[in-house]
């Protein structure tokens, strides 16, 4: 991920120089300073480009005459009543995206008087978190095709380093995450996950592992029936964040769906897309992802997240449809379909969560259903919760850091659906609905006085199509989201 740092002034060896601008008429500040440089070809150019100065636009010159810098990119800011933080951040991420594999190693921005702190500091975070990519196993790359940017610097707005530096922490949280989604399943499985999880314990974050022994003492019938075809074996991994200074705080509990790979068990998936069933962990990642924020930034708050880590495999001795498993809370589950394992994972780590930490708030994330995507598609995530309040704290939490939400229903009648005949309930209703049907059947594992909210990511944390902060794969949902949400809510 790319550096940041911040100056007084422009180097007189800057080699590439970026100068902002909104619409409106002419150029303004650097830009206009540089314009007169140049004999006025900045203003031409951008007349040649049409640039009107809408966010994140770009007009870039080569060797321009009169300047000592070799690029120039003049980039739109939008209206200056208009530049909140996530315009900042899409500023960021196009100015780095423009010049992440143009064989530049480093960009000035000169923001002096342009830019307050905190917009420079957000402008700085966009280009970090677009910066990421994942490339360890691409051994043949040409020099061309590597990332060549390595450090960003912003001029000209000093107080900004302060605010950058809590959102670096959130972008170190973002790129571990990010990391756990690309790894592929070979690689990331459950022991693994919890291996690559055990540095955080230099953070601060203190890390409580169940293997599958422990898990089958505590009657995690439900876990350990989706784990039972993979030569795998299952894990629980806990993390521990409590920056309150105090040990009477009842702990946020957030729970993340660690499926790392998901091939649908002998109910198999289509062999067409399965591949993207490493993706299966995205929840798990999110919040592993979300306390390495937590902590990075020292969060005022007392947070604990649980990830249930299990493989969905076929083998010869997997559990079938019409068995009937027993929950860590003893609820019989008939299982009619094995590809609807996310929730029989998170049944089994919701409820021990709950009775070993005693939270007043729970928050999942699973890559649950298919059906939300078809729902939401993949600008928002699916929002179900028991607690209104709960909802529209998520909600605006998302919405601030661009990571969107979307309120689905729940409720009796929807709950009716997984009745069992067998059992107390099936693992899957019918095919309408089926996000909601997902829902109600984590819901029958929250404790009465417990809020909770599910967030069904399905459609958010993998993107075929590079966005303003991400590049195509990976993008990290859901870290910046829980880290808002707690930051908000919970460190008064
Ligand atoms: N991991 C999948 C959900 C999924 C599907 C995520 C596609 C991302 C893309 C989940 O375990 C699953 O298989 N769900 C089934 C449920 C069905 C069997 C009731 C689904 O959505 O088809
Ligand atoms: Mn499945
Ligand atoms: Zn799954």
């Amino acid at each position: 991920m790319l550096a940041v740092s911040f100056l007084p002034a422009v180097p007189a060896d800057a080699a590439v120089l970026v100068l902002l601008s909104g619409p409106g008429d002419g150029l303004a500040g650097p830009a206009a300073a540089a314009d007169a440089a140049s004999g006025g070809a900045l203003a031409r150019a951008a007349t040649a480009a049409r640039f009107e100065g809408e966010a994140g636009s770009i007009v870039e010159l080569l060797a321009p005459a009169g300047l000592s810098c070799q690029r120039l990119l003049l980039v739109g800011t939008g209206p200056a009543e208009k530049l909140d933080a996530l315009t900042a951040e899409r500023i960021g991420g196009a100015i780095t995206a423009r010049l992440l594999t143009s064989g530049e190693t480093a960009a000035h921005v000169d923001a002096t008087g342009v830019l307050n702190p905190e917009q420079a500091a957000h402008l700085a975070h966009g280009g970090q978190l677009r910066s990421w990519q994942f490339n360890p196993y691409r051994t043949r790359l040409k020099d061309k095709q590597k990332p060549s940017l390595a450090q960003l610097v912003v001029v000209g707005v000093p107080d900004a380093a302060g605010p950058h530096a809590r959102l670096a922490a959130i972008a170190g949280g973002v790129a571990r995450t990010r990391t756990l989604v690309s790894e592929p399943p070979n690689i990331l499985y459950p022991e693994s996950f919890v291996d690559k999880a055990l540095d955080l314990a230099g953070l601060g974050v203190e890390l409580i592992v169940l293997d599958d022994a422990e898990m089958r003492r505590l009657g995690m019938g439900a876990l350990l029936g989706v784990a039972q075809g993979s030569v795998r074996p299952a894990r629980l991994l806990a993390m521990r964040w409590n920056g309150t200074g105090r040990d009477d705080v009842k702990p946020v509990v957030l729970v993340g769906k660690g499926v790392t790979f998901d091939t649908g068990g002998i109910s198999l998936k289509p062999a067409a897309g399965m591949e993207d069933m490493k993706w299966d962990m995205g929840g798990a990642g999110a919040v592993t992802g979300a306390m390495h924020a937590l902590a990075a930034r020292q969060a005022k708050a007392h947070v604990i997240g649980v990830v249930g880590l299990v493989e969905n495999m076929p083998d010869g001795n997997a559990q079938r449809p019409g068995d009937v498993v027993t929950t860590m809370n003893g609820q019989t589950v008939e299982v009619i379909n094995t590809d609807a394992e996310g929730r029989l994972v998170l049944c089994d780590a919701i409820w021990w969560a709950q009775e070993t930490f005693e939270p007043e708030v729970v928050v999942d994330l699973a890559t649950l259903t298919g059906a939300i995507i078809i729902s939401l598609g993949h600008e928002h995530a699916g929002l179900f919760a028991n607690d209104d309040g709960l909802a529209e704290q998520l909600r605006s939490a998302g919405a601030a850091v661009g990571e969107k939400l979307w309120r689905m229903p729940i409720g009796e009648a929807y709950d009716k659906l997984i009745d069992s005949d067998v059992a107390d309930i099936k693992n899957v209703g019918p095919r309408e609905g089926g996000s909601i049907s997902a829902a109600q059947f984590i819901g029958r594992f929250i404790k009465p006085g417990v809020k909770w909210a599910h967030l069904d990511v399905a459609g958010t944390v993998w993107a075929t199509k590079p966005g303003a902060v991400h590049d195509k794969g990976a993008t990290g949902y859901g870290v910046r989201l829980l880290d808002r949400f707690i930051a908000d809510n919970f460190e008064g």
